[in-house]
């Protein structure tokens, strides 16, 4: 199923798109675990190599269920087309390097994964690319920052682990004013609960690792935007760099496309509960949380999302406090990853977000008192009782 998509809603594309059955007709996607492709004669391997026939040559360059990834997810962010990446981090790592040069600048939030900032800070500059870092939220600031080389604006949204959220279409009009492409990581929603280039993103990024997997088995990314970029710059980067998805990886991830529409609701739900329920709790100084008539940017959150998202954030007094909830608690995981069925609790400023200055952490808003949940499936019920005990004696 890959032509009339746009007749299809999103439910039937996570589960239909990019499968051409083979000749075996398997029901469910095949696994194509090979690392190269055999060819009839030594004149068709010239010919693919050079492009002059179209077809698999070797699985950097193209793989069948890396492929029908690439479409499923492309179908379901209503991008052009799609290429995997081996990580989150690859997919940012190959935009950049494939779109962007020498003299180049990115304009980016402020309020945007640890590791991240660590690409757009310490390795970029290195190769003549330069991040000027803004406040998310102030729209002002960002046309400030624009400069005549300013060739990206990135951003996440929302943002980890502060949940603000950015304004996709006012962004849209700074990227065009200035010939620049928006970028928007999507890691959070998902385009089960948001889709960018509908809002005016050029390219969404994803690091697929999270709720695209949702089962925290593999690590993988994802780049979405217009097919002329990707096939003109991205995917011969991606050919010669190297940073390609591994076929296994991929049908892990087609698997759990097709129940993302319905671990997103859940995520959604169960994250509303503890979320209101840690605004209520005097020992929370602040709650982080887009479903929470107090997030300062909730009507922006409605208009672009539908639905807030499994990712709560919220402050204790210090890290002591924090260390005390995260090691008392029974149910929730403390592991590094978000978007897994199963809960997990992250102390951000020494892990995540551990490797940034302690100045610049303060600058994003990101204090030793903060604690990053990521609700997974378990009953609402289990989850509260089990927070609800490890607050006792903070
Ligand atoms: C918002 C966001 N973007 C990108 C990444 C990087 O993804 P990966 O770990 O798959 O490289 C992460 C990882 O936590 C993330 O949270």
């Amino acid at each position: 199923m890959t032509e009339n998509d746009e007749k299809f809603s999103f439910e039937t594309l996570a589960l239909r798109t990019g499968h051409a059955r083979t000749l075996e007709q398997e029901h469910c996607e095949p696994l194509f675990m090979t690392s190269s492709f055999c060819f009839d004669s030594a004149e068709q391997a010239a010919k693919r190599f050079s492009g002059e026939e179209q077809g698999n040559v070797y699985s950097r360059f193209t793989n069948p269920t890396v492929k029908c990834f690439e479409e499923r997810l492309a179908a379901l962010e209503a991008g052009e087309s799609c290429v995997a990446t081996s990580s989150g981090m690859s997919a940012i790592l190959s935009l950049v390097m494939s779109t962007l040069s020498h003299g180049d600048k990115i304009v980016a939030s402020r309020s945007i994964f640890g590791t991240s900032v660590n690409l757009f800070e310490k390795v970029f500059p290195r190769f003549g690319i330069e991040t000027v870092f803004v406040d998310m939220t102030d729209l002002a600031g960002w046309i400030r920052a624009m400069s005549p080389n300013t060739k990206m604006l990135f951003v996440e949204t929302p943002s980890n682990p502060l949940t603000e959220i950015a304004d996709i279409a006012a962004l849209k009009t700074i990227a065009a004013d200035h010939n620049a492409l928006l970028v928007v990581d999507n890691c959070f929603c998902t385009p089960a609960l948001q889709r960018p280039i509908k809002h005016g993103a050029d390219i969404v990024i994803h690091s697929a690792t999270k709720f695209l997997d949702g089962q925290g088995r593999c690590v993988g990314g994802a780049i979405v935007g217009p097919k002329v970029l990707l096939e003109e710059k991205i995917t011969p980067f991606l050919r010669s760099a190297g940073t390609c998805l591994s076929p296994f990886n991929a049908w892990i991830f087609l698997k759990g496309l097709e129940t993302l529409h319905i671990r997103m609701e859940k995520h959604s739900a169960n994250a509303t509960i503890v979320a209101k329920w840690l605004h209520k709790n005097p020992l929370v100084k602040k709650t982080y949380y887009p479903g929470l008539e107090t997030h300062p940017q909730r009507n922006l959150c409605l208009s672009q999302q539908s639905a807030s998202g499994g990712i709560v954030s919220f402050e204790l007094e210090g890290r002591q406090e924090a260390w005390h909830v995260v090691d008392s608690l029974n149910l929730f995981s403390i592991t590094a990853n978000l978007g897994d069925s199963k809960s997990i609790i992250t102390h951000p400023a020494t892990t995540t977000h551990g490797r940034i200055s302690p100045e610049k952490r303060k600058a994003m808003g990101v204090s030793e008192g903060m604690l990053r949940l990521s609700l997974g499936l378990e009953d609402s019920n289990d989850l509260i009782r089990d927070l609800d005990m490890a607050f006792q004696n903070v």
